[in-house]
C-alpha cells in the first residue's frame, strides 16, 4: 500500500493518545461551519460518500449522525486509526457505514461509485496529490464532487497576544515539511490541482474556527509546546523562538485574555456529467 505521506500517527511529537484527542477536538470543533459549506457545495443526505484519511473517525461520527440516510465509506491506510474508528462505531449498521483499510492513491473502490468524497487535513501530507485527486476522480460518478479541507500556513490564522516569531517559524516548519515531501502551503494551489486533474465548477472558500467561538480548549493542543520540541532539539528553532511559543502555549492555556483563530479553506471540484 502506498503510505507516500508526511503523516504517521506513530511519529507523533504528542504521542499516540494525545495527538488523537488533538485530532478529535480540531473536527469537532470545526463541524458546523464545515458542514454548512459541504452542504453549500452539494452535500445531501441520502448521497454515498466516501471520506478519505478518516483517522480516528471524528468526522465520520458526524457525517454518519448528519446524513441519516447516507451510505458513508471511510477509507483509511493506518490500521490503529481505523480499529480505534471502528471500535467507536461498531453501533452503526453495516448499511449505513463501511471501512477500508486502503491508500488514497489506490483505494481499490469501485470506478464511479460515490456522489461525494471529502478528504480533510491529508492533502498537505502528500508526496503526490495529483495522483489522490485523480484517484478520487475515477470512484466518483459523473456530476460526483469532491471537498478538500486542508490549510495554507500563508493565511494560517492568529494568536492574541501576539507571537512575533510565528511566521518565521511556520515558514522553518512548512519548509521542513516540504522536504520530506509534505506542502503546508497546499491551500492556495488546490482549485489549480482540481482543475488539472479534471475536475470542473472549481470553487474555494475557508472557515475560521475562533477560540471565542468554539471555546479555547482546542487550540490548547494546536500550541502544546511539546508540538515544537523536536523542531527546537533538532535545531531547526532557535532558542528565542522557543521561548516565545512556550510562553504563548503557557497563556493560551491559563490566561483568560488569550484568544486564537485558525483558517481552514474548502476546495471543491465537480467530475464532469457525462
Ligand atoms: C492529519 S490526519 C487527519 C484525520 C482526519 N481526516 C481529520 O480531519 O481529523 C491525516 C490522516 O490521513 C491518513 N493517511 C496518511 N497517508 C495516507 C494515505 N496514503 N492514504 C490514506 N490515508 C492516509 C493518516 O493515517 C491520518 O489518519
Amino acid at each position: 500500500m502506498q503510505y507516500n505521506s508526511t503523516y504517521n500517527i506513530h511519529n507523533a511529537s504528542l504521542g499516540l493518545q494525545t495527538e488523537i484527542e488533538r485530532l478529535k477536538v480540531q473536527a469537532l470543533m470545526g463541524w458546523d461551519k464545515e458542514f454548512r459549506n459541504l452542504k453549500w457545495y452539494g452535500l445531501e443526505n441520502g448521497m454515498s460518500v466516501v471520506e478519505l484519511g478518516s483517522g480516528p473517525g471524528f468526522l465520520t461520527q458526524q457525517l454518519v449522525n448528519s446524513l441519516p440516510d447516507s451510505l458513508i465509506t471511510a477509507l483509511e491506510i493506518e490500521k490503529t486509526l481505523l480499529d480505534k474508528a471502528q471500535n467507536m462505531l461498531n453501533h452503526i449498521p453495516e448499511d449505513r457505514l463501511r471501512f477500508v483499510q486502503s491508500s488514497i492513491y489506490e483505494t481499490r473502490l469501485p470506478d464511479e461509485s460515490f456522489d461525494f468524497a471529502i478528504v480533510r487535513l491529508l492533502f498537505l501530507h502528500l508526496h503526490n496529490p495529483m495522483q489522490a485527486a485523480q484517484e478520487i476522480f475515477r470512484v466518483l460518478k459523473p456530476g460526483g464532487k469532491l471537498v478538500i479541507i486542508d490549510i495554507d500556513d500563508g493565511i494560517f490564522g492568529a494568536v492574541n497576544p501576539d507571537v512575533q516569531a510565528l511566521p518565521t517559524v511556520l515558514k522553518k516548519i512548512a519548509d521542513h515539511q516540504a522536504t520530506k515531501g509534505g506542502n503546508r502551503y497546499i491551500g492556495r494551489s488546490l482549485p489549480r490541482l482540481l482543475t488539472n486533474a479534471g475536475y470542473t465548477d472549481v470553487d474555494i472558500d475557508a472557515v475560521i474556527q475562533h477560540s471565542d467561538i468554539h471555546g479555547i480548549e482546542g487550540f490548547k493542543l494546536q500550541f502544546d509546546i511539546n508540538r515544537f520540541v523536536g523542531f527546537f532539539n533538532n535545531g531547526l528553532i532557535n532558542q528565542e523562538e522557543f521561548d516565545q511559543l512556550k510562553s504563548a502555549s503557557e497563556k493560551i492555556s491559563n490566561s483568560p485574555d488569550a484568544y486564537a483563530m485558525m483558517t481552514f479553506v474548502m476546495a471543491h471540484g465537480k467530475k464532469p456529467e457525462i
